[in-house]
């Protein structure tokens, strides 16, 4: 942001909920009342809420919450990510499909793509993702982990956990998780998370971590194929959040459980995500990508984010993809006829 942008707002931001007077502001920065004022329209366009009074001078009410890159690094508390490049789109077909372009060239560790809108926003398994303007989250992080391909499961179960443990920050809503990725609520979707690799045969050279969260949508938004199956921490909650402090909390609790992946490998963060998904010792049914479908009782989650079933022959398997569905186990009759 342009020099006597930054300084008017950030005169505003050091007086909160108090009026500053324009005089005073026009004397200290040596910038004439006319020029004040064009600055401060700028920023409204921009999105920030600020009320003028000839008597009083000027209040800011409300930051914007589009992605400004300034907006986002002011007070975001992480080392690496998001302090480097960021990339802002008002529109793009799909931030991952931006960032994967953005690392196959070379960009560090921590550039972040993001859009106010994505027009082929892309969800798991081919699917498309609900993406309207404004009213999500939509961001794709670059990693390099440097691990086998074998372990990539492990980084995108990570952004799993830090993405929910920093709604529930922010939110307290019961946010649970759903293998591999989905951030649920109530049953519903709240978001997901698509990763997508660019490997050797023995490493990995980057990944695309890509999240997408409904926040501020109302149900009538949402297309009648997903309105019954979604949800958003608007309809969640009653109140709007600020996009741009759903990232950072995102990003700082992402970049530190990442640090602890780095280190000591998935195992410490796996305790953590079978607490959100509670899958362990539950009956699922699984469809592979083939479309296969097999159905048995999860015994545990393996250091490298698979899924162990055994199956009712006492059969186990390793899952590593697929889509998958809690099966109700029937009720039982109690004698005298009640159902437990
Ligand atoms: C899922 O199917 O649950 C994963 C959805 C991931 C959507 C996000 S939005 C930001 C990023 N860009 C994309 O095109 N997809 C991911």
């Amino acid at each position: 942001m342009a020099g006597t942008k930054a300084r008017i707002l950030s005169f505003l931001k050091s007086s909160p909920g108090r009026w500053v007077s324009g005089e005073q502001m026009s004397r200290e920065m040596g910038v004439t009342r006319s020029a004040l004022w064009k600055q401060i329209a700028s920023l409204r366009r921009e999105g920030y809420g600020i009320e003028a009074s000839s008597r009083r001078g000027y209040l800011l009410r409300k930051v914007a919450d589009s992605f400004l890159v300034h907006e986002i690094q002011d007070g975001l508390a992480t080392r690496s990510f998001g302090k480097g490049r960021v990339v802002v789109f008002p529109e793009t077909d799909s931030t991952n499909q931006r960032a994967k372009e953005l690392a196959a060239g070379g960009a560090a560790e921590g550039t972040i793509v993001l859009a106010e809108k994505q027009t082929r926003g892309r969800g798991r398994r081919g699917r498309s993702w609900f993406s309207p303007p404004g009213e999500g989250l939509y961001c794709s992080l670059v990693l390099r982990p440097g691990v086998a391909p074998a372990e990539g499961t492990g980084v995108t179960l990570t952004a799993a956990v830090a993405a929910a443990d920093s709604l529930i920050a922010e939110t307290s809503l019961p946010i649970r998780l759903k293998w591999p990725n989905d951030l649920l609520v109530h049953g519903r979707k709240l978001g997901g998370i698509l990763t997508e690799v660019g490997a050797d045969m023995d490493v990995i050279d980057y990944m695309v971590v890509g999240l997408g969260l409904n926040v501020n949508v109302p149900p009538q938004n949402f297309p009648p194929e997903i309105a019954q199956r979604a949800t958003s921490l608007l309809m969640e909650t009653g109140r709007t959040f600020s996009r741009v402090r759903l990232l950072q909390g995102y990003l700082a609790g992402l970049e530190r459980l990442y640090a602890t992946f780095r280190d000591k490998g998935f195992a410490p963060v796996l305790g953590r995500w079978k607490e959100l998904a509670g899958v362990v010792g539950k009956e699922i049914r699984v469809e592979d990508p083939a479309g296969k479908q097999m159905t048995g009782k999860v015994t545990d989650v393996d250091v490298s984010g698979a899924l162990i079933l055994r199956g009712a022959r006492g059969d186990i398997r390793r899952i590593v993809s697929g889509d998958v569905t809690l099966v109700e186990t029937p009720k039982v009759l109690a004698a005298g006829g009640k159902r437990r």
